[in-house]
């Protein structure tokens, strides 16, 4: 099989799971890579058109072993005629658990064929100077390997044929799967003094939960801690103050420094 395009879809608020898709996309034998962000509030209401002579790469970072519920939401907007697709989660060196699964059978639901898969490292979302977990990821060994992954993928492309494709893809993870996350209860703050109100945090948010209302206003039942808004302040301003967030970056820091790798399903 030969394809023209390789259509990229993803949420991906601190972009880590954007860098490693646009990264396996690149090295897919095809002629054009489109790109389909369903992070912001904005690029939903876009018509999702259907999928036509193109392989699709699906992707979302890990919470707590799962997917984002939000990126469930919106991914269940898309449509798929036996479309073939390759589905990448994100993780911060903790964990993915079922989260892998859970996106293979959400694509089958919705007409893909998964004739591929992959868990990547990216820098955790609670990373922070004094806290780093898997900071700088994906870095250069990561990007070697999703290469190597965009190689098996045009190798195995070259050997299907159309009516033998099966959904026979094998992923690790378990059914029931884990808990989903409970409901949120903290967001982070705003440092007033640090603060000049530019409005980033506004733009950067996946679910609009910050608003500009007599200073900056963070929503708690929108907030998905995706950490977005604190990872691309320029003055530093958003902050995690909360001490049981707080311990929770510790103990990430103390218990998953030591590297994990990429793991492929092919
Ligand atoms: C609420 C929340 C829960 C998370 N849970 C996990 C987890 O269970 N395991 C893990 O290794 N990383 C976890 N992470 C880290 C993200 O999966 C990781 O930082 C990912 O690279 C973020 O992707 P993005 O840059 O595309 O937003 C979590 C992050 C958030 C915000």
């Amino acid at each position: 099989m030969k394809f023209k395009r390789v259509k990229m879809v993803y949420f991906s608020p601190t972009k880590t799971t954007q860098k490693v898709l646009e990264s396996i996309a690149n090295g897919i034998d095809v002629e054009e890579v489109v790109h389909f962000d369903l992070t912001y509030p904005k690029n939903i209401e876009q018509t999702i058109a259907p999928f036509l002579d193109e392989i699709v790469i699906i992707g979302a970072p890990v919470y707590a072993g799962r997917l984002p519920v939000v990126a469930v939401e919106r991914f269940k907007q898309l449509r798929a005629n036996n479309t073939l697709a390759i589905i990448v989660v994100v993780y911060g060196n903790r964990g993915f658990d079922d989260a892998l699964l859970e996106l293979k059978n959400l694509v089958i639901e919705l007409g893909f064929i998964p004739i591929a898969g992959a868990a990547f490292v990216g820098e955790h979302s609670f990373s922070t100077h004094d806290t780093p977990v898997a900071q700088g990821r994906p870095d250069s060994l990561d990007i070697q390997d999703t290469m190597e992954f965009a190689q098996k993928i045009n190798d195995k492309i070259k050997t299907l044929l159309t009516f033998k494709i099966q959904n026979n893809l094998e992923i690790s993870g378990n059914f029931p799967y884990k808990d989903e996350m409970p409901p949120n209860k903290v967001t982070p703050v705003v440092n007033e003094k640090l603060c000049n109100e530019c409005g980033m945090c506004i733009d950067v948010c996946p679910t609009g939960a910050i608003s500009f209302e007599e200073g900056i206003i963070t929503k708690t039942e929108l907030c998905i801690r995706c950490c977005a808004c604190v990872k691309s302040c320029p003055n530093e301003a958003r902050v995690v103050e909360n001490s049981a967030w707080k311990a929770i970056s510790h103990t990430l820091n103390a218990n998953c420094n030591i590297r994990k790798e990429p793991e492929l399903f092919l």
